[in-house]
Parts: C-alpha cells; sequence; structure tokens
C-alpha cells in the first residue's frame, strides 16, 4: 500500500471521526448523510477493517456517562387476576372507557433522545431518574432510526429485546435468557467485548415525550398535538419507529371493557409462544392523555397503568443440599441447591430458602422433591415439599451450559441450622424466623457493605471482584479502608492495570464529599433506604445532630416519652421499627461512622423542622413545565418552610405553574387556588434568603415577610 493511500486512510478515519462528533454529540453536522456515507464508503474500500469502521456515533462507552432523564422512567403497578383489571378500570375510568393494550416485553428499557429528527443520545432506564449513556451500543441495534421522518426534538421510550432464535443459535451458552443478554450488550463498553452483539437486538417503543417549545431547538417544529396514546403510537410507525402495539381495548360499561381486556389476556397466553421474543405479560394504560393527568402518579407508578403479568411458572426438582450465606445486614440465610430444571426458560441451579424459619415451615429435607416458582425476575423460590425423591427424578438434567448433570441421590436428612456463621465463625443470634452474624468486621458482611456503598454512589469501578479481592488480601477489612487505599495498593492486586486503579482511585476521590442523606443512604443500614435516608437526613440536618440523637436514644423524660423516638416518628414513612432500626444500626456502626466522618466531608441538609421563612405553614404543588427540575424547586419550598403536594385540592395554598401546565392549573382556578409562576415564586424566595431583615428596600416593590403580600 502506497503512502499517498495510506495518508488517505488516516485522513478519511480522522474525517469520519470529526462528523460523527459533529452529528452525535453536538447535533451540528458539517455534511449531509450522503456525503458522511461517501467518505464511510471510500474508507470500507481502502481498508475494509479499519477500526474507525466499527466505532459508530458517539465516542463514550457505554455506562461511563450517566444520564438524567428528562421524564423519569417509572415502574408499573402489577396485576395478576382478573377481579384486579376489573378493579383498575373502575379506578380509572370515568367516562371514555378506553385503554390502549400491549404485550409487555420482557427486556430492557432504553430511552431515545432525538434533536431535531438526530438520535444524539440512548441510555438505560437505571434507578428511573438516571441511567447510563449507551449510545454507542444503540446506534447499533438494526431498527433504531438514527434519524427520523420528523425534524423535531423527542424522547422515545421502549424495550430492547433478542428474538429468541438469535438468542438459541448464538447466545444459549454465554447468558441465561434473552433479557440478560439484551441488557448485557446494551450495556457492554466495547462491541466486541464478548457480551452479544447489539446488532442482535430490535427495539420496540411504548412511549413518547416532547420537549415543550421553549426549551426544544429553535428550529424545531412545534411537537404534534394527541389526544389520544393510540395516536401517539401511529404517530411513532409514521416516523420510523416499530411501536410495542396499538391494540384498543373498549366498551360502554366497565365490565365490557374489562371483558375486552381479559380477552387480550388470553389472546396474549395463547399466542405468546408465536412472537418472536419474550413477553411476561400485558401492558394495559388509558388512552385519553388527559384523563392520566388528572390521575397522577404515585412514587413508583403511574396510576392510569396495569402490567397483567403471567401467572408463574413452576417446575419440580430434587433438594441436594442446603448451604448458608451471610448477607450485608448480617442475615445468614439458606440457599438451597437443587438439580437443575428448566422454568420460564431460565436453568436453575440455586434458589433462596428466605430464613431458619422457612426451612422449619416447609420441613424440608435434603433427598426431598421439590416444587419451585420463577416469578418473573424475582430469584426462584421452593413453595412446595413433595417428599422423598427417588433417582429416576435426577435422570435426564442438564446444567444451564448443556452439561449433563451427574450426581447421586442425596442421603435423606433435615437441613442442619448452623450455630456459628459460615464466614466468620462468630456464634449466630437467633432473631425471629432469622439468623444473624453481628460481627460487623465478618469478611462477608465488609464485602457486601462495600459493594451496597459503591453502588449506591455511584462508583461503577468497584465491583463484587474487586469487592472480594480487596477484603480477601486484607486491604479492606472496613467501610473506612476503601479511602485509605494507594495505588500502590491497587496495582499489588491480580490483574489490575494502571488505568482501572486510577479509575477507582478518582471515583473515590469524587464520594468525598457527600450530603447526609447520601452517607446514610449509602451506609446500608437495614430497613433504611435511600428515600427514607432523605427524609430523616432533611429533619435531622446534620450528623453531629444524628450521632448525639443515637447516644440519648434511650433516654426517657419522667412522664415516659422518649424525646429521641418521637422526634423520628413525626417524620413521614418512619415508624417505631425504622426509629430503633436507624437508632440501633448507628449505634453498633459508631466507629465506622466516625472513622468515615473524620475522612469524608458529610455535608449538612437544610433540616425541614427548623427551616422557617415565607413560605411557613403553607401548601404547594408544582406542575408543568419549568426551567429547573421540579425536584429542586420543591427543595427550595422546603427550605423557606413551606410543603409540597402531588395533588390540587380546595386545601392548597398555591399552584405553581410552569409552561403548559394542564389539568393541574385547570383544577386550581376552579377551586380558587392561588397559581404563582416561577418567577414570582423565585421573587418570595429570594426574599427568604434576606429574612432576616424582614423588610427589606434593595428593590423597588417594598418586601414584607409573609407570602401572601405577594399574591
Ligand atoms: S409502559 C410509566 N409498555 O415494563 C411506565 N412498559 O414493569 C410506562 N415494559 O419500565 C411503561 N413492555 O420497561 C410499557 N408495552 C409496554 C412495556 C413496558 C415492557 C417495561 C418497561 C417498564 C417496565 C415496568
Amino acid at each position: 500500500m502506497g503512502g499517498e493511500t495510506l495518508e488517505r486512510i488516516e485522513h478519511l478515519a480522522a474525517e469520519i471521526a470529526r462528523h460523527s462528533h459533529l452529528y452525535y454529540n453536538l447535533a451540528t453536522p458539517e455534511i449531509n448523510d450522503a456525503e458522511f456515507d461517501t467518505l464511510w464508503d471510500e474508507l470500507k474500500r481502502l481498508s475494509p477493517n479499519h477500526p474507525q469502521l466499527r466505532r459508530v456515533g458517539a465516542e463514550v462507552p457505554a455506562g461511563s456517562v450517566k444520564v438524567d432523564h428528562r421524564f423519569p422512567m417509572r415502574s408499573l403497578d402489577k396485576a395478576t387476576t382478573d377481579k384486579e383489571i376489573f378493579h383498575f378500570v373502575q379506578e380509572t375510568t370515568a367516562e371514555g372507557r378506553r385503554f390502549l393494550a400491549q404485550p409487555k416485553l420482557d427486556g430492557s428499557a432504553l430511552s431515545l433522545e432525538y434533536r431535531r429528527g438526530r438520535l444524539v443520545r440512548a441510555a438505560t432506564r437505571g434507578n428511573g431518574e438516571r441511567g447510563e449513556d449507551v449510545t454507542a451500543n444503540a446506534l447499533r441495534i438494526p431498527n433504531i432510526p438514527h434519524r427520523l421522518t420528523w425534524d423535531g426534538d423527542c424522547h422515545v421510550r421502549g424495550e430492547v429485546v433478542m428474538s429468541l432464535d438469535v438468542f438459541k443459535e448464538k447466545y444459549a451458552d454465554i447468558a441465561p435468557n434473552p433479557r440478560n443478554l439484551a441488557a448485557g450488550s446494551l450495556r457492554q463498553k466495547y462491541v466486541d467485548s464478548g457480551k452479544g452483539d447489539a446488532s442482535d437486538l430490535i427495539f420496540l417503543a411504548y412511549d413518547a415525550r416532547f420537549i415543550s417549545s421553549d426549551d426544544a431547538h429553535p428550529d424545531s417544529p412545534n411537537p404534534p398535538h394527541f389526544e389520544y396514546d393510540s395516536e401517539i403510537v401511529h404517530w411513532l410507525r409514521s416516523v420510523g419507529i416499530e411501536p410495542a402495539g396499538d391494540f384498543v381495548c373498549e366498551g360502554d360499561t366497565v365490565s365490557a371493557v374489562t371483558s375486552a381486556m381479559i380477552s387480550q389476556t388470553k389472546y396474549w397466553t395463547d399466542n405468546r409462544d408465536e412472537l418472536p421474543w419474550e413477553i411476561d405479560g400485558v401492558v394495559f394504560k388509558l388512552d385519553d392523555l388527559s384523563k392520566r393527568e388528572l390521575l397522577g402518579m404515585t412514587a413508583h407508578h403511574p396510576r392510569w397503568a396495569l402490567a397483567w403479568k403471567f401467572p408463574p411458572e413452576e417446575a419440580v426438582t430434587v433438594l441436594m443440599d442446603v448451604d448458608w450465606q451471610t448477607g450485608r445486614t448480617g442475615a445468614v440465610t439458606p440457599v438451597a441447591r437443587v438439580a437443575p430444571v428448566v422454568v420460564s426458560g431460565v436453568t436453575v441451579e440455586n434458589t433462596t430458602l428466605h430464613n431458619a424459619g422457612e426451612v422449619e415451615r416447609l420441613g424440608i429435607h435434603i433427598g426431598d422433591k421439590v416444587r419451585i416458582v420463577r416469578r418473573g425476575d424475582v430469584i426462584p423460590k421452593i413453595i412446595e415439599v413433595l417428599g422423598p425423591a427417588k433417582s429416576e427424578d435426577l435422570v435426564g438434567r442438564f446444567h444451564g451450559d448443556g452439561s449433563s448433570f451427574e450426581a447421586a441421590l442425596p442421603t435423606r436428612s433435615m437441613p442442619e441450622i448452623p450455630s456459628t456463621c459460615p464466614e466468620c465463625e462468630s456464634l449466630l443470634e437467633i432473631d425471629g424466623a432469622f439468623l444473624r452474624c453481628n460481627n460487623l468486621d465478618c469478611p462477608a458482611r465488609v464485602i457486601r457493605t462495600v459493594l451496597y456503598w459503591c453502588r449506591a454512589l455511584e462508583m461503577d469501578g468497584i465491583g463484587q471482584k474487586l469487592a472480594e479481592q480487596l477484603c480477601d488480601v486484607g486491604l479492606v477489612r472496613t467501610l473506612p479502608d476503601l479511602y485509605r487505599l494507594s495505588m500502590a495498593d491497587l496495582l499489588s492486586l491480580e490483574r489490575m492495570g494502571e488505568k482501572s486503579a486510577s479509575n477507582v482511585l478518582t471515583q473515590l476521590e469524587s464520594t468525598r464529599s457527600l450530603m447526609l442523606s447520601k452517607f446514610l443512604s449509602a451506609l446500608g443500614l437495614p430497613g433504611i433506604g435511600p428515600e427514607l435516608a432523605t427524609s430523616i437526613a432533611a429533619e435531622v440536618g446534620n450528623l453531629d445532630t444524628l450521632m448525639s440523637m443515637v447516644e440519648a436514644k434511650d433516654d426517657v423524660t419522667d412522664m415516659g416519652h422518649n424525646p429521641v423516638i418521637e422526634r423520628l416518628v413525626a417524620i413521614d414513612g418512619v415508624g417505631q421499627t425504622v426509629a430503633f432500626s436507624l437508632l440501633e444500626g448507628l449505634a453498633v456502626r459508631c466507629s465506622i461512622v466516625i472513622d468515615l466522618a473524620d475522612i469524608l466531608e458529610i455535608t449538612s441538609e437544610i433540616p425541614s423542622s427548623i427551616s422557617s421563612g415565607v413560605l411557613d405553614g403553607k401548601t404547594f404543588c408544582i406542575t408543568g413545565t419549568l426551567s429547573r427540575p421540579r425536584k429542586e424547586i420543591a427543595l427550595a419550598i422546603k427550605a423557606s418552610g413551606g410543603k409540597v403536594v402531588s395533588t390540587v385540592s380546595g386545601k392548597l395554598d398555591y399552584l405553581v405553574a410552569g409552561e403548559s401546565a394542564g389539568s393541574k392549573l385547570e383544577k386550581a382556578k376552579r377551586l380558587g387556588v392561588s397559581v404563582l409562576n416561577e418567577s414570582e415564586l423565585d421573587v418570595i424566595m429570594s426574599n427568604n434568603e434576606n429574612s432576616d431583615s424582614k423588610t427589606t428596600a434593595n428593590s423597588s416593590i417594598q418586601r414584607s415577610g409573609t407570602l401572601d403580600d405577594w399574591i
């Protein structure tokens, strides 16, 4: 190959990289698609295996960048019976009884962001608020258009699935089911990482959201107006996206529409196997978009949708052995090892028995025949004991990788309930049905605590293997040790390169300063999840106060009151159990907490109880599109002493309405509730910042202390 050709190849590759960046990352292309294709074709001709041809779109490896979802990706409420469908219809319909019915695709959720009609970003669901950037992989999915036939700005949500045929042909050995593989292929960092090829995936859309014209690109066309979801489905098809389904169930009465919906569940039960990909139920969604708005959401799911799930699949196998595992909270749980059995397409060899109490309740013996059930993606469980197994019950069984299962029938015996921890051998405590290892330094607990901490703080550089390695070699014996790791420590580990080590250190460094709420939730105290941690941190304010409450946890007044517990149970969602769990959890981890507080900067929350200001005692509801995320506005309101609720009622004091506010605004007007726009709210808030000097004359308006003066 001549020097000139080499130079040309280099030039073409550089140009393709530059134009990809302009197109995918900046959405400011300098050339049109045909011109881009010409460059591509020439490079392909001159150097068919050039790595640039394998690099598509954005250069960011999947998962390395987090994406805040502009519209949160929620879950669905679940049902399994006809009665629950009837109840859902009754609860959701006032007049128009129309529901869109779509198969519930058993894959991995994906959000596609189109700007001016071009695909600029794709993200996984993540925790619903924040996902991972998987643009490079999404661009390889053949039926995802890089460009819509509409030039506007929108977010398209759907499910990525893999056809069963492709799965069986190419991947049955490397993944337990198509869903895992779809998720793995989507999140893989490099095209050839062996996790499955994104070009074997299929995207099916179930939702489209539009950016209000204020925020959209100035040259973008206005979003189309839809009254029904079924119109969005047809629109999706018209712009080049394949929807999940478009069947509409209608009826004049609650019973008639319920019966149409039940027919859909029957239809999909009978035709489930005809589809090329796996589905696990049927999703019903109220078709009328304005009625959806009226019904609203819970923190977990919309009230206008229901996922009816196929009944779980069951199978019979043999209990071969029972092992005990110590978890993060110290609970020691039995894991049943069973002869391999296929349940809903997955080979199961381990199942949970929950706790020691369950072992006794089932009266189970090793060597028994057992019935197991697997519901969706939940861990399979033993639901029934069918008596002693025979040798022939083990015949014709295969492991997940296809190799044959060779084992003799074990002698029938009761599973031994341990008295010491299987990991650290400390004496176990019996706590109702549970067995508990109370040794905080138990290696099994430390590994899981470290993992929990890293996941909560989004440090994906530290996964299961590394956490195990760090604990095994003794570099990490307790959580704070993580922050004492040096480059040399990390490099001394097997298979640890400089790049990964420095990535780990950077991630640790970035979590050295964190809010109290994050700190509390990442500690992983039993029973204290992120939501509760946030409410508790908002009430308590800072770590010192919290630790002094821990110290005073048993103090009781002459009148028999416990002020610490009373303060905690006044928090929304906190009852006696949570309060005790929090205080007890912190008390036993006292030295870890003190150590961490020394290493980290734990920033104070604005405590709700002491925050007072111009919004004191007033209730607010926020609606419409605003310039800042609603959560941020809600926090600011709370910091000024206000309360934020999600529904409009006559009792509401103020509705903060942004762009394209819909039914909530109408309702507020009808009920005579005062309406504020964002700048009016901002003026009032800035008054709160000056609330030390309640009347300031630094603006043309004379400010006074109470909100009512501003309306
Ligand atoms: S509608 C507010 N439709 O199921 C959420 N979801 O269990 C609206 N899913 O996260 C979702 N097929 O990823 C909808 N036809 C379908 C679906 C579907 C699968 C997934 C989706 C969601 C999960 C909830």
